[in-house]
């Protein structure tokens, strides 16, 4: 029989990347979204563009399907979720998308739904060194994050272990912890520090600079999107419902990164830090349990994740930039 899956966020980055995984084992693959996938050959058997706040929709959305895959989130990086101003919509947006699809899962009768949530639930009071934060899945508790992004992904995540304690179904939860590379967001205002490097760096002059946020001393770690899908995948087939982290133990200063990109540029360009929303100090993925559970650690350097993600925004900004020709 064919397996058949349900994406919510097929429309974004990562949900774009599982569909087309998905499609590539040979599953039959609904999508849903507010809109298109924007880059990414997204290759869903069925799309749905609609509203998963809207509880009739996720019922539609999950209807007949044997797994659910719940990404659609108000989602971005720390110059969206650390500024304040999305913080209503945010956690109305999110809230309603996670306590409608997981309902939809329910009445639908799906065997298996796997939710994403995000290292923004780890307490800040654990990330104030940059060179030693603690990221371990236990630590999550006595809760403090530092963004309502953060309160909304940890009351979900509590939503899912709740309908898996009350009405036995079988739930699987992930803290990705800053996932990047090709078909991501790259401009807007939503995009991460990787894609937002990678895009000044590109629009930069020769012997110019670039903007950085902060004094680039906090520290981050990315995860490459394919290594993301592989754990995703994993994940979903065990027998293990988390919460656990999926990220990358490379460490990284945001300077460094900038230089980082930088060099795989080529150009000669300085950073200039300038003021700027930047979220906790240090932070980096602990995969000690990941490891234990599942067998799995990324194997790519953060570098050659780089490396292909410069490409793509290179491609990108220039298709961007091309003058429009008037026929
Ligand atoms: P994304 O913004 O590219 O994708 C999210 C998608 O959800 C978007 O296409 C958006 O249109 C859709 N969506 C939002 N509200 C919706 C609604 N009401 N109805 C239908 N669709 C709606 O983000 P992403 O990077 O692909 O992230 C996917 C998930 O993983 C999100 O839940 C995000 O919070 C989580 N996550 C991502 C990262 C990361 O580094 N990318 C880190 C931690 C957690
Ligand atoms: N976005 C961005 N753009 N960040 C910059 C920039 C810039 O031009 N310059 C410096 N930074 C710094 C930020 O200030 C922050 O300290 C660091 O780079 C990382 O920023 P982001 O990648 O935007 O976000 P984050 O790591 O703080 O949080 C992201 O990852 C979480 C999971 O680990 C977000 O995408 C969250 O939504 C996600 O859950």
């Amino acid at each position: 029989m064919t397996k058949t899956a349900v994406v919510c966020g097929a429309g974004g980055f990562i949900g774009g990347h599982i569909v087309n995984r998905l499609k590539n084992e040979g599953y039959w693959v609904r999508g849903v979204d507010l809109k298109e996938n924007e880059y990414g050959n997204m290759q869903a058997d069925e799309f749905i563009i609609g509203d998963l706040c809207n509880a009739a929709v996720a019922e539609k959305a999950t209807a007949g399907m044997h797994e659910i895959y719940q990404l659609a989130a108000d989602m971005g990086g720390a110059g969206y979720i650390f500024t304040g101003d999305n913080d209503a919509a945010v956690m109305h947006n999110s809230a309603l998308c996670n306590l409608n699809v997981l309902h939809g899962a329910y009445l639908a009768g799906a065997k298996k739904i796997f939710y994403s949530s995000s290292a923004c639930i780890y307490p800040e009071y654990n990330q104030l060194d940059p060179d030693n934060p603690n990221c371990t899945e236990d630590s999550a508790y006595p809760a403090a994050p530092d963004s309502e992004y953060g309160w909304e992904k940890l009351f979900s995540e509590r939503l899912y272990l709740s309908y898996s304690r009350n009405y036995n179904m079988q739930v699987r939860i992930a803290r990705f912890h800053n996932i990047f590379g090709p078909q991501g967001t790259w401009k807007g205002g939503k995009e991460k520090a990787p894609a937002a490097m990678c895009r000044k760096v590109c629009e930069a002059d020769n012997n110019s600079y670039i903007e950085v946020w902060g004094d680039g001393k906090q520290t981050r770690s990315f995860l490459y999107i394919d290594e993301c899908i592989e754990a995703v995948r994993r994940l979903m087939e065990s027998d293990f419902t988390g919460p656990v982290n999926i990220g990358s133990e490379e460490m990284i200063s945001i300077n460094d990164f900038a230089k980082m990109v930088i060099d795989i540029s080529g150009k000669n360009i300085s950073i200039k830090n300038i003021k700027g929303p930047t979220g906790v100090r240090g932070r980096k993925s602990d995969n000690k349990m990941i490891k234990e559970k599942l067998g799995w650690q990324p194997s790519m350097p953060l570098r050659k994740g780089m490396e292909k993600t410069y490409a793509w925004i290179k491609e990108q900004s220039s298709i961007y930039q091309r003058p429009a020709v008037n026929v």
